[in-house]
């Protein structure tokens, strides 16, 4: 039996011969189809010393260097293994052998869980594989995504025994590669600082990556990438998986002593135990893989394709994202509806689109210890209903959103009192709280209907165009009533598909919603959730400078198209640093732009960037939001950030720099991506400096003399226009891609013309590039 399934660029071939194992011949760039794949195929000519031999008669059949589709422990086979079973006899041992393939058209849903959705024409191959001794099968399913070069694979597990069997550890897929010595990149953080890239060298030995949060979590991310060392952004072979879910999650690498490699992902095993009754199957969610020759830039485009057309769906898959207003940083609880109302004015003037109305709108919710669960208005801030701000709203030309955490209860809530047992806890234990407050157990048919009940209500209560969902804690005290004590390992997983039960019915129910995963900011971004939710709210650090990292840490496993990125106040909420409002800008227009402040406290310097900058974002929003996305370090805490749209005819890219250097004044704007054979038009945005960057120094750039912090300089800082020089440039994409085209001298200690950039500590300008035709015409943006 021969399986060789291919994508654009890439190659799956699976092989099962007299020895029965199914095994991975191939997994990387494509291979042309052939009669006779034996060169690929490992030799088993003599037995290792003291190995195990799976089968009597084949004294050379060891299986802990074979390279397995689907490996168990117990006959031979000592690495992490994809599964792990408790029998009823109690004894651990399973051997799975190849049973059946077959090809079928189409791809079928899985059951409970959020999949991807195929591309026309697609097939999946299903293997089926029997451990005849305990009569189990385990059913491989395989389904390529030509165009985007991703194979989204998943397991079913079924009990054909007569005894109830436990699975104590179930991942999605297993990949043995042929080759050791790779780098294992994984996107790890915490709260504030989500999905930081990290990367580390394997060894002969296990690394992995998990959450055992509840949530896939800002501390490791199920995005990862498996490279050669010498791998970088456009050059090297690089492999990347993710995971279809939201939960907890573990990605294991293990370099064995005999020089392979092998890498699992799925349901984290730590915790995990689930009773499969005779004739049950377990379903897993689905993982996802990719390779590419062309280095983490190369793989991660892929991905991006993969997410904006096979994961992301509904009305606003493809639909431009609105500029939007939210209100949480700028008064947190503490608002009104006239409050909400100024702040909606100013965001209509600057041109936003959609005002969101954050946490602090029902219930007796003051502050973070009371109310949720409590999906009544609360009349004192609201007097006019949600009706009623809807349509002020509306007549000022704003659509309408609403933030939500459905799933979580305060103990201090109506809700609570009615219905304490509905709280995740263990009855004989002081529950643990996390921001004051409890998970609801979705477990239970009761409190989903509750939730969905009560959100349908909201939801319906007026026009509204965009929900952000919250969910601002961690797991602890695992535990529901509804299922007896050997069932307790299935607690986290069944949240799950509680959760998901009750998404898939809402956004059946309100398909014009724009929805907004968010979770304490970054702590749950995955494609479980952008199943459902097209867009995801990258994390509550606004701060520019550890923005990129984040973003740029994010960007490797998702699409602009789903990082909500926000403009907030300066100084940051999370570092007090003082940044730029353009800067601030720059980074967020690489993402689903909002502002997050209170806007009537904005000078009207401010306003007036703020104005440009959304006039600026609306018309290149298709690239800003769509296009393919490159990034490149020019070392020195430099960086760019490049879209290019899928034709090459126009192109952004950002130069940001982490600090001003003195006499570190020549630069480049190198831009990735390009039509090599093109001209480009390159235009810097039209920027503006403030005045009282340059303090008591301003004498030298303007003819006036200030004193630095006096009420005069603070008057002319917050009204007065000081534009940053104007750049125009034409260069070859050629030149552009690989050399860089040469930038104005910034600021370096020695004075100040108005033909220099003035960047400053974490500054940054966006170049806007157009394709121009032989006649010298340029494209229409
Ligand atoms: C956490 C989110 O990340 C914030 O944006 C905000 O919505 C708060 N929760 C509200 O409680």
């Amino acid at each position: 039996m021969l399986i060789h399934i291919d994508t654009a660029n890439t190659s799956l071939i699976l092989h099962c011969g007299a020895r029965k194992r199914l095994h991975c011949l191939h997994y990387g760039p494509r291979l042309a189809r052939r009669d006779d794949y034996s060169a690929l195929m490992d030799k088993y000519n003599v037995p290792y010393g003291n190995m195990v031999a799976a089968e009597r008669g084949d004294a050379n059949l060891g299986l802990e260097d074979a390279r397995l589709e689907f490996s168990t422990p117990g006959r031979g086979d000592y690495r992490e293994c994809a599964a792990e079973f408790i029998l009823g006899d109690g004894s651990r041992t399973t051997d799975f052998i190849f049973k059946s393939a077959e090809e079928l058209l189409g791809k079928s849903a899985i059951p409970g869980l959020p999949s991807s959705i195929p591309e026309d024409g697609a097939t999946t191959h299903v293997i089926t594989l029997e451990d005849e001794a305990a009569r189990l099968e385990v059913k491989l399913y395989y389904t390529a995504f030509y165009d985007s070069d991703v194979i989204a694979r998943r397991t079913e597990y079924i009990n054909n025994s007569g005894e109830s069997i436990y699975l104590t550890r179930a991942m999605s897929a297993q990949i043995d590669l042929p080759v050791e010595g790779y780098d294992f990149i994984t996107f790890t953080g915490a709260w504030g600082a989500e999905r930081q890239f990290t990367r580390r060298a394997c060894a002969t030995g296990v690394l992995s990556s998990d959450s055992k949060l509840g949530l896939s979590s800002a501390r490791a991310n199920p995005f990862v990438m498996l490279s050669e060392p010498s791998a970088d952004e456009g050059r090297g072979n690089v492999y990347a998986f993710n995971l279809v879910y939201s939960g907890n999650h573990a990605e294991i690498v293990e370099q064995s002593f005999c020089g392979t490699t092998r890498v699992l992902t799925g349901i984290n095993p730590s915790g995990f135990c689930w009773k499969l009754s005779p004739g049950e199957s377990f379903f897993t969610p689905e993982a996802v893989t990719a390779f590419s020759k062309n280095g983490f830039g190369g793989v991660s485009r892929a991905m991006h394709r993969f997410v904006r057309e096979h994961i992301v769906r509904g009305e606003w898959q493809h639909k431009p994202r609105p500029v939007l207003v939210n209100n949480w940083e700028g008064t947190w609880m503490d608002f009104d509806e006239k409050k909400l109302l100024s702040i909606a004015r100013v965001g209509a003037e600057l041109g936003a689109e959609l005002f969101v109305m954050d946490d602090g709108w029902f219930g007796k919710r003051d502050d973070d210890t009371k109310g949720l669960g409590d999906w009544t208005l609360n009349p004192k801030k609201l007097p006019h209903g949600l009706l009623g701000l809807c349509s002020k709203l509306k007549e000022m030309g704003l659509m309408f959103g609403l933030w939500v955490e459905p799933e979580m209860v305060n103990e201090d809530s109506d809700l609570f009192r009615a219905h304490p047992d509905w709280a995740v806890g263990i009855p004989s234990r002081e529950a643990a709280l996390g921001r004051n407050q409890r998970f609801l157990d979705l477990t239970r048919s009761e409190v989903r209907e509750y939730v969905f009940n009560s959100m349908a209500r909201v939801f319906s209560s007026c026009e509204l165009s965009y929900v952000k969902w919250d969910c601002n804690r961690n797991f602890a005290d695992e535990f529901t009533p509804s299922l007896p004590p050997d069932r307790q390992g299935e607690f986290a997983h069944r949240y799950y598909l509680g959760l998901y039960e009750i998404l898939s019915r809402l956004v059946e129910r309100f398909p014009h919603i724009l929805f907004e995963s968010c979770a304490s900011g970054g702590n749950r971004f995955d494609l479980g959730m952008l199943c459902y939710m097209p867009q995801i709210w990258t994390s509550d650090n606004t701060d520019p400078l550890e923005r990129v990292l984040i973003q740029e840490g994010t960007s490797y496993g998702y699409p602009l198209s789903t990082m909500g990125a926000h403009v907030s106040a300066s100084p940051s909420m999370s570092a007090l640093r003082r940044t730029g409002v353009e800067t601030r800008f720059n980074v967020a227009a690489f993402g689903l732009l909002g502002y997050e402040m209170d806007l009537t406290e904005l000078t009207q310097f401010d306003k007036k960037c703020i104005k440009a900058q959304i006039a600026w974002y609306k018309e290149h929003r298709e690239l800003m939001q769509y296009g393919d996305l490159y990034s490149a370090s020019l070392g020195n805490g430099k960086r760019i950030w490049a879209v290019v749209s899928r034709d090459g005819s126009e192109a952004a890219a950002m130069f940001f720099q982490r600090e001003a250097r003195c006499s570190k004044t020549r630069d480049m704007l190198i831009v990735p991506g390009l039509s090599p054979e093109t001209e480009y038009h390159i235009v810097g945005r039209e920027q503006f400096i403030q005045v009282g960057s340059f303090g008591s120094l301003v004498k030298h750039a303007l003819p006036v003399k200030l004193s630095g912090d006096g009420a005069a300089m603070a008057m002319l800082s917050s009204r007065y226009m000081f534009p940053m020089c104007p750049e125009e440039y034409t260069a070859g994409g050629d030149m552009l891609m690989d050399f860089g085209l040469r930038l104005v001298q910034q600021f370096g200690g020695t004075g100040y013309n108005q033909d220099i950039r003035v960047l400053g500590d974490c500054g940054s300008r966006i170049y806007y590039l157009c394709a121009k035709h032989s006649n010298g015409a340029e494209d229409e943006a």
